[in-house]
């Protein structure tokens, strides 16, 4: 198992080389269009735990940019049993062109990452272990990896990694066959076989 497992690490690594190239954001344009997100995200993209919202101040403007898109596109936010992905979808499309979705997404990386309340009572010792699996390509730390197409996933909400980790699960998130690299994190949300596992992971990210 953990043969196969390695083997398909550096499968999907291999596809990770291919990257997208996008296009400059402009941040004070960005500012401007943000407006519209703080409701959610807050004034410093610090999230709401409330409104179902996650941290994504300082998150890479390359993946943010893609999960705006994916939002828009019904590649994520689309099923009928994501409902807070529904809720952020009529959001993205407030983003009418590639540039609008590039300075805002600009903006957002440029605001200050954030260290959020913890809710849920995961082991984050026990966490970091399981984690073995995940820092191929999100780093040791969850600090992400451009290169591999991997976001950061430290400085966010407990309970919102969680909940990803499910969809993924699930097929809420990463099914959907244009979703090239919800498509390559499926299988690896697969290998957490707990809900028990997931809190603890989480739990391990929040330390860091
Ligand atoms: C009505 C509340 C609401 C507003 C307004 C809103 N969002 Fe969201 N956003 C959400 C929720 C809820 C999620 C989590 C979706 C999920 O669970 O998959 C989310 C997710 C995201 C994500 C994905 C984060 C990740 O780590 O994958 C990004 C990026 C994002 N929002 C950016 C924005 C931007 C930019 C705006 C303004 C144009 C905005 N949001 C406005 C509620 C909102
Ligand atoms: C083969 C590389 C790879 C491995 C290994 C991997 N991931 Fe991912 N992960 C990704 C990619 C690529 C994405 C971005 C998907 C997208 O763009 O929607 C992602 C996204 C995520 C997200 C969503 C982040 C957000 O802000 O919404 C979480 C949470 C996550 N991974 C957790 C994990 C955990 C936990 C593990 C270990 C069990 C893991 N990943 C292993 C590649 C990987």
């Amino acid at each position: 198992m953990k043969k196969i497992l390695v083997a398909g690490i550096a499968f999907l690594m291999s596809l990770g080389v291919t990257m997208t190239v996008n296009a400059a954001g402009d941040a004070a344009k960005g500012k401007a269009l943000f407006a519209v997100c703080v409701a959610c995200h807050g004034p410093n993209g610090e999230g709401n735990a409330a409104l179902h919202a996650p941290v994504i101040a300082g998150q890479e403007d390359w993946y943010v940019e893609r999960q705006l898109n994916n939002f828009k596109a019904g590649i994520r936010g689309a099923d009928p049993k994501d409902l807070y992905g529904a809720q952020m979808r009529p959001m993205a499309m407030t983003l009418t062109t590639d540039q609008a979705v590039a300075d805002v997404a600009a903006y957002v990386a440029s605001l200050k990452p954030v260290k959020p309340a913890t809710s849920l009572k995961g082991d984050a010792a026990a966490g970091q272990a399981s984690f073995a699996v995940c820092l191929a390509c999100h780093g040791a730390n969850g600090e992400g990896n451009k290169a591999l197409n991997a976001p950061r996933i430290s400085g966010q909400f407990d309970w919102y990694v969680v909940q990803q980790i499910n969809n993924f699960k699930t097929g809420i998130r990463g099914a959907n066959p244009k979703d090239a690299f919800g498509m390559q994190m499926r299988p690896m949300a697969m290998t957490v076989a707990t809900d028990d596992i997931a809190k603890n992971i989480a739990a391990f990210l929040a330390t860091k």
